[in-house]
């Protein structure tokens, strides 16, 4: 006998192998898009599956809150604080998201992302080259892909690289799942007063980054709520697009006949990632965002009472079949598929036009450097990460 929809079932986590979804993800798709699930710390949230519901309940900011104003439901850690800052606009809603987002729209636009693709491309020439000199087997993920996109966000903003430390530990506290309060309030603390310094040395000497374009273009923001907006680029900028690069990296690896198309054609490589992103997110876990209920709300036949948790699964709405056919494969030569990797409605991603040209010249620079590239540890022996908000894979020992 099945449960009811709003009888909860454990949030499923199975997996039969690290590189395909959460075991329950299709079933849920086909049977259940609307569910209640238990997280682990006990919380219970409505897990939303289908494409169509994920969009009817990120598209709809005013019955479906972005404010977290209690401990969220993947947290396993219920010290973890609540974010009562305001520029922390992630995590707020209507007006106070975008009063704080318009000031960065234009800081992340395709014709600012194209005119710094030539930066982006002799970083990513750089950090190869450096690989190419260490001795094989080379670690990916340390020497590359973690590397790289910290670079590049640390430059766009201004922060000295030398920084990376502080804000990869901020990252890593604040997207982990067991991190305690303590951890993360520490972490960001440290990161604040290495703003605070960069922030004094911009206003005085202005350059061509975005904390100096803010410092004297936005002058109603605070500091405080200038290393708010920061430490959340920071951390956002870099971490995402370091998993997706390891795991796209990874995957092409695993299907040799994918990997021969994708280095075939690299005119269509923007294409390729789009699909590569969609499958990727598709494996993470099958909750990482979350929205709350303003109002009592029909999904799918079944009522979301206001003040419910709704988890719309990004995993879930990518490998949906209404999305294309075989959703659930790689498939570089498919039409680009109208996913949601990088979520969707007034929240979707800020930074995804970096990430998209980040990800196409790391993957075509890489693979065309190093044609005979393999790994270099059978794939059962990687240490994947799956106790934190981001999917990935903690080391990614490769030899050429
Ligand atoms: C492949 C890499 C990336 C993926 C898959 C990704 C995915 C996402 C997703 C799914 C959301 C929506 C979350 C929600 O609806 O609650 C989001 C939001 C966001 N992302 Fe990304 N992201 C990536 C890279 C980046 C980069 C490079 C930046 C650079 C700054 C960035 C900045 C942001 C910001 C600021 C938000 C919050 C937007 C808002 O609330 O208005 N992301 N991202």
């Amino acid at each position: 006998m099945t449960c009811p929809a709003h009888e909860p079932i454990p949030l499923p986590r199975e997996r039969d192998h690290a590189l395909q979804p959460v075991r329950e993800v299709p079933r849920l798709l086909r049977e259940e898009p609307v569910r209640k699930v238990r997280f682990p710390n006990g919380m219970d949230a409505w897990l939303v599956s289908s494409n169509e519901y994920f969009r009817a309940v990120t598209g709809d900011p005013q019955r479906f809150s972005s404010r977290k104003d209690e401990i969220e439901p993947q947290m396993r850690q219920v010290s973890r604080p609540p974010v009562d800052n305001p520029a922390a606009f992630n995590r707020a809603d209507g007006e106070q998201h975008l009063h704080y987002r318009r000031k960065l729209t234009k800081e992340f636009i395709v014709k600012r992302m194209t005119g710094l693709r030539p930066r982006i491309q002799q970083i990513v020439d750089e950090h190869l080259d450096d690989v190419a000199r260490h001795p094989a087997p080379v670690d990916l993920v340390s020497t590359f892909t973690l590397p790289v996109p910290s670079l590049v966000i640390a430059e766009l903003l201004g922060v000295p690289y030398e920084h990376r430390q502080a804000f990869q530990e901020a990252a890593n506290k604040s997207l982990g799942l067991n991190a305690t309060a303590d951890e993360v309030q520490e972490s960001f603390a440290k990161l604040g007063e290495i703003l605070e310094r960069v922030f004094d040395a911009r206003t005085s000497d202005p350059r061509e980054d975005l904390i100096s374009r803010l410092l004297h273009e936005q002058p109603d923001l605070s500091r405080a709520e200038l290393t708010t907006l920061c430490i959340g680029l920071l951390i956002a900028g870099h971490e995402t697009t370091a998993n997706i690069s390891s795991m796209a990296i990874l995957t092409l690896l695993q299907e040799p006949h994918q990997l021969a198309k994708f280095t075939a054609q690299p005119e269509k490589a923007g294409q390729a990632v789009e699909e590569l992103t969609r499958c990727i997110v598709g494996i993470s876990g099958a909750a990482s965002i979350t929205r709350r209920a303003v109002e009592d709300v029909e999904i799918g036949g079944h009522l979301i009472r206001a003040g419910e948790w709704v988890a719309p699964s990004l995993a879930a709405a990518n490998l949906d079949p209404a999305l294309c056919p075989h959703a659930d494969q790689l498939d570089l030569d498919r039409t680009p598929a109208q996913h949601v990797a990088f979520g969707y409605g007034p929240h979707a991603c800020l930074g995804q036009n970096l990430a998209r040209a980040e990800l196409e010249i790391m993957l075509v620079s890489l693979f065309s450097r190093f044609p005979r590239l393999r790994l270099a540890v059978p794939v059962e022996e990687l240490p994947f990460r799956n106790d934190m908000l981001v999917y990935g894979v903690r080391t990614l020992p490769v030899t050429w």
